[in-house]
């Protein structure tokens, strides 16, 4: 029989949509098995200045289908600083909270290690980032609505594009991680795409871009946010190498963040609220419900943070394959 009676939850970091499917499923699971439930706003920053408030099943109907956070979400310098992290654990234990479900990426799981370390909580976290750049998971949530974001974005600047003959680089969000940019390039037939992940064979790239001028007249080339150069430099490139070419840039920035998350996203975040409250219920602390191969698995924060995907080499392939 579990000690936890009362579980608050929280998003942190960048948002992404589906949060509030993740959001719903913690509250209504700890409803049903009988705990009270907590939200508390702005992530981290609202654990330290006290903004937490009880949460019913009402509170979080028909938000199902809404991208952002109803908690809303911030990036805390307070809770760094050891002071900032015992005033959070002061207010959570005013509220009588003996449990946290976060949910956000890495940033949010190293925050989180560290609370752990010094104060006796139990924490369980939700993979939440569209840039799916954790480990433990196959999927982020927020990954699946972004991507067709920018297919559908992407769909649209090819239409352009190709009334124009032009080439046109479009550059994606992903920080460190080149996820968005890979399956969104297979997705929208890109004829190239840049990912911080691999080295970029500027040469072959051009030759490509040369080769396939005879069999369409425009030419998509992803980059991702993370590549070294970016979108602008990568376009001056092609300018260089071909001055007849018609070349523009779309850097296709926050949209990709925004909107109603996808059916994909909703049972994700849907399955892993579930799994956080039941998995906390079972003991588990300081590990990341995730799904792998359609399962709910949960792996240790520090093994989720070091992440490096490997780049599946079989999709940049695809990438060059279909490129003619
Ligand atoms: O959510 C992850 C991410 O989208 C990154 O790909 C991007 O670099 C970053 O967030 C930008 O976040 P912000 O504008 O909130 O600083």
């Amino acid at each position: 029989m579990s000690q936890i009676k009362n579980i608050a939850v929280l998003t942190s970091g960048g948002d992404s949509p589906g949060m509030n499917a993740g959001i719903r499923a913690v509250i209504r699971t700890g409803i049903y098995h009988g705990l009270t439930m907590y939200g508390v706003r702005r992530g981290y920053d609202g654990l330290v200045n006290n903004e937490i408030e009880a949460m019913d099943a009402k509170s979080v109907a028909n938000i199902i289908q809404r991208g952002g956070t109803v908690l809303k979400t911030a990036r805390s310098d307070e809770f760094r600083t050891y002071e900032g992290r015992q005033r959070a654990y002061e207010n959570l234990k005013t509220f009588g909270i003996d449990a946290l479900v976060v949910i956000g990426g890495d940033g949010t799981f190293t925050g989180a290690s560290k609370f752990i370390e010094e104060f006796d909580i139990p924490i369980i976290g939700m993979p939440g980032t569209i840039d799916n750049d954790l480990a433990g998971t196959d999927f982020t949530i927020g990954y699946d609505t972004a991507i067709n974001t920018v297919v559908d974005a992407v769909d649209k600047i090819r239409d352009t594009a190709e009334s124009h003959d032009r080439v046109f680089v479009v550059e994606v969000m992903g920080r460190d991680s080149g996820l968005i940019a890979l399956r969104s390039g297979i997705s929208t037939g890109a004829e190239a795409v840049l990912i911080p992940e691999l080295n970029v064979d500027y040469d072959a790239i051009m030759k490509r871009l040369d080769k396939s001028r005879s069999n369409k007249s425009s030419r998509i080339i992803i980059v991702a946010e993370g590549d070294k150069e970016g979108g602008l430099v990568v376009a001056d490139k092609i300018k260089e190498n071909f001055p007849h070419y018609d070349v523009r840039v779309s850097i296709l920035g926050h949209i990709q963040r925004g909107g109603k998350p996808t059916c994909m996203d909703r049972v994700l975040a849907s399955r892993l609220g579930v799994a956080a409250v039941e998995g906390l219920l079972e003991g588990r602390r300081g590990e990341m419900a995730g799904l792998i191969c359609g399962q709910v698995e949960y792996t240790p924060f520090e093994k989720a943070i070091k992440h490096i995907k490997q780049v599946n080499t079989n999709l940049t392939r695809i990438v060059e394959i279909l490129s003619l």
